[in-house]
Order: C-alpha cells, then sequence, then structure tokens
C-alpha cells in the first residue's frame, strides 16, 4: 500500500534475533507508517518452565488500531508507545523448558507481532495446542480459531437463526462475515443476503452462499436494501455498523434480531457514530444485542468441533489472505479499514512444518 513501501525496504528475517513490530506513535485516522516502529533484540535464553515459540502466522485484526491507540479488552496490557502490539499467531515450539509443551508443537495464543516470542505459557496469553488433524495451521487464525468463534457465538449464542429465515451480514467477505454467511445458509438453511464493497466481493459472496448482494460502494445503499429485502429481514448480523447498520433497521421483521459483531465503519473515525433511529426496534419487537467473543471461550471445543466437521463436509469453504513476510504486517493491517481483504486477513512469517500435519 502506498506509503508502507519505504518500511519493508531491506527486510530480511533473521534467524538469531527477535524482530518485532512496535507501536511508535497512536493513530490519527487509518493506520499509517510512522506509527510503526521495527526493532530487533536477542532472543533471551529459556528458563526453566518457559518455551521458545517460533512465530508461523500472525493474525491481522480491526481491533488492532484499538490497541495502537491504547485501549485493551481481553485482559491485555494497554500499549504505551515502544510496547510490541497485541496480536494472535500459530507458532512451533522450537525449545522447551516447559513440563507441559514439547519442541516441534504447534500452538495459537497471543504470540504479539514478533518472530520468536519467549513463553511461560501463561493463562492470560490463551496458548492452545494446535491439534494435527489434516487441516492447514493457518486456519486457527481464522475458521478454527478466534475468528472462527466470533462467528459461530454470534450467529448461534446471540442471533439463533432459523430455517427460511432472511439475514442480512454486512462485511460479508471480511473474515468474520464469510463465515457467517456460509453457517447461516449452508448449515442453518437460512436465505442469506450480503454487503459487500465491489462486485469482485459480491461475486465471492454469492459463491459462498448468498442468494444476493449489496454493493455499497456504487451508492444507494438505502433503495438497495429496499429491492432486496422485499420481505424484510429476520436477523442482521452487523460487522460495519455506522449508516449501514441504520438502513438495516428500517427493514426489521416482527421479532428480528441485531447481533452486534463490529462497527468497523466508525473505527477510524474521531467519535462514533450516532444511531438516530433505535426505536426502530420497539415496532418491530426486535432486539439488538452485541457480543464479545472472549465471553464465549466455554464454547471452544463445541464451536471448534462442529466448524472443522463443516469444513470435513464442504459446507465451510475457509476464505483466507495470506500476506508473505512479516515486514508488511503494518501494511496488511491498513488494508483492513478500507476493504482490501478477502476472508481472513494473516501474514505468513514462515511457512508451516512440513512433518507437522
Ligand atoms: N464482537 C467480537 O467479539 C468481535 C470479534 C471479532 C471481530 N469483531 C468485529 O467484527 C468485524 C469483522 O471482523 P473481521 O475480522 O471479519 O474483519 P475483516 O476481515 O477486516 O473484515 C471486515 C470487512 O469490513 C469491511 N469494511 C472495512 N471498512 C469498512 C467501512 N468503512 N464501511 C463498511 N465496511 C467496511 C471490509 O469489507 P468491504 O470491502 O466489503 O467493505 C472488510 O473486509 C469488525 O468490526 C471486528 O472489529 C468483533
Amino acid at each position: 500500500m502506498a506509503g508502507f513501501a519505504d518500511l519493508s525496504t531491506g527486510f530480511q528475517l533473521d534467524e538469531t534475533v527477535n524482530q518485532r513490530w512496535c507501536v511508535a506513535r497512536r493513530p490519527d485516522g487509518n493506520v499509517r507508517p510512522d506509527d510503526f516502529d521495527l526493532k530487533s533484540a536477542p532472543i533471551p535464553e529459556l528458563r526453566d518452565g518457559e518455551v521458545l515459540l517460533k512465530t508461523l502466522y500472525l493474525s491481522l485484526a480491526p481491533v488492532m488500531r484499538d490497541y495502537m491507540s491504547g485501549q485493551s479488552f481481553a485482559g491485555e496490557a494497554p500499549l504505551e508507545i515502544g510496547d510490541t502490539l497485541h496480536g494472535r499467531g500459530i507458532a512451533q515450539v522450537a525449545k522447551s523448558r516447559h513440563p507441559d509443551w514439547r519442541e516441534g508443537e504447534v500452538v495459537q495464543g497471543q504470540l504479539g507481532w514478533q518472530t520468536f516470542k519467549v513463553s511461560a505459557m501463561t493463562a492470560a496469553e490463551k496458548f492452545r495446542l494446535m491439534p494435527a488433524n489434516g487441516l492447514p495451521a493457518s486456519l486457527g487464525l481464522g475458521a478454527l480459531g478466534m475468528t472462527g468463534l466470533s462467528a459461530w457465538a454470534g450467529l448461534y449464542n446471540v442471533g439463533e437463526p432459523r430455517k427460511d429465515e432472511v439475514v442480512l451480514v454486512s462485511g460479508v467477505v471480511g473474515g468474520v462475515g464469510s463465515l457467517v454467511v456460509q453457517m447461516a445458509a449452508k448449515v442453518s438453511g437460512c436465505e442469506v443476503i450480503g454487503i459487500a464493497g465491489g462486485s469482485e466481493k459480491c461475486a465471492m459472496a454469492e459463491h459462498l452462499g448468498c442468494s444476493s448482494t449489496i454493493d455499497y460502494k456504487a451508492g444507494n445503499l438505502v433503495s438497495a436494501l429496499s429491492d432486496s429485502l422485499p420481505r424484510g429481514l429476520d436477523l442482521y448480523f452487523d460487522n460495519v455498523g455506522g449508516p449501514t447498520l441504520d438502513a438495516a433497521m428500517d427493514h426489521l421483521r416482527r421479532n428480528a434480531r441485531i447481533v452486534l459483531c463490529g462497527s468497523i465503519s466508525e473505527y477510524t473515525r474521531d467519535a462514533p457514530y450516532r444511531l438516530p433511529n433505535y426505536t426502530r426496534l420497539r415496532r418491530a419487537d426486535a432486539q439488538m444485542r452485541g457480543f464479545f467473543v472472549y465471553n464465549h471461550l466455554d464454547d471452544w471445543d463445541r464451536a471448534m468441533a462442529e466448524m472443522a466437521d463443516w469444513i470435513r463436509d464442504g459446507r465451510l469453504q475457509p476464505v483466507e489472505q495470506i500476506t508473505d513476510g512479516f515486514e508488511h504486517m503494518p501494511a496488511a493491517l491498513a488494508g483492513l479499514y478500507t476493504g482490501q481483504n478477502m476472508g481472513k486477513q494473516l501474514c505468513r512469517v514462515r511457512c508451516e512444518p512440513l512433518d507437522w500435519i
């Protein structure tokens, strides 16, 4: 992306040191190259009870700009200027002096934006062993990770879709949205209408199971929603907030549910969008309910088992956008807020070990 090229020029992955991306400045609007600082430091010696993790993949998520702004959500320490960015990743245990973790195992958890991590594998880091189940390890950041749990918990714990209901999904080709559309259409038997930016994304949404799509970048979202929702909607899975949420609220059927997953259209604004028509809920006996994925961790095993089954039986086709190279993390993050990604955006820092699966 424009402006980010200089950040990556001359970068080489160095296996003898830990390289990490740090917060150089609080973002103003979308993240920019000067907001990031690349540092390197020696890899610390392992002490008893610690492991050395070698990063394979890192996740990119819209919440990361909030981290850079000093906010924290799931018990992470708020970031100070100079700190390594928070972020989940997939890593292989390169060395272990920990009784519960063995060399060669592949794990997912809170790695931070760095190429190695020395960790005591504390509960706060939420590391989990990746099952060697024949599926690619990268899915541990998408369908078989927090993104998958977000889609599953938002749709089933909060949205409770029923067969033949009309479901509207915004951000429908993003990491969460691309899973929600498939689960709603192919697992729950709903009619799904998707909102995405651009004809290529709309075509992808239809491939994933949408019966029709709205390209909000073509303009006239309001009339396009009226055309696409002649019967109104039973469930709106909201990934974007702002005027899209506003427009969707004009189409609530009786007992409709709105799942507040995210509001990415507002993340780079100075002030949040103020919803003018929340009283529409009253007229339709409708509900609007948020959720936070970390409050649904008790459902991890069930959700992951179901998602893996649906991947195997073909109902769920994970969509990943993999950027190669740790040097491109800042540009890949900036791209989320301008809709550059299709599916779960992640970064491949090193190749998956061939002897693992
Ligand atoms: N509640 C929770 O616990 C939880 C958990 C995970 C994620 N989330 C939230 O859920 C949402 C989706 O997450 P994700 O991981 O799927 O994100 P993602 O992969 O980055 O996808 C988000 C999509 O939003 C669209 N978008 C970006 N800027 C937009 C704008 N200004 N207006 C309208 N659409 C815009 C983009 O698609 P287009 O090109 O189509 O615009 C993008 O592909 C985010 O808001 C995230 O913060 C919440």
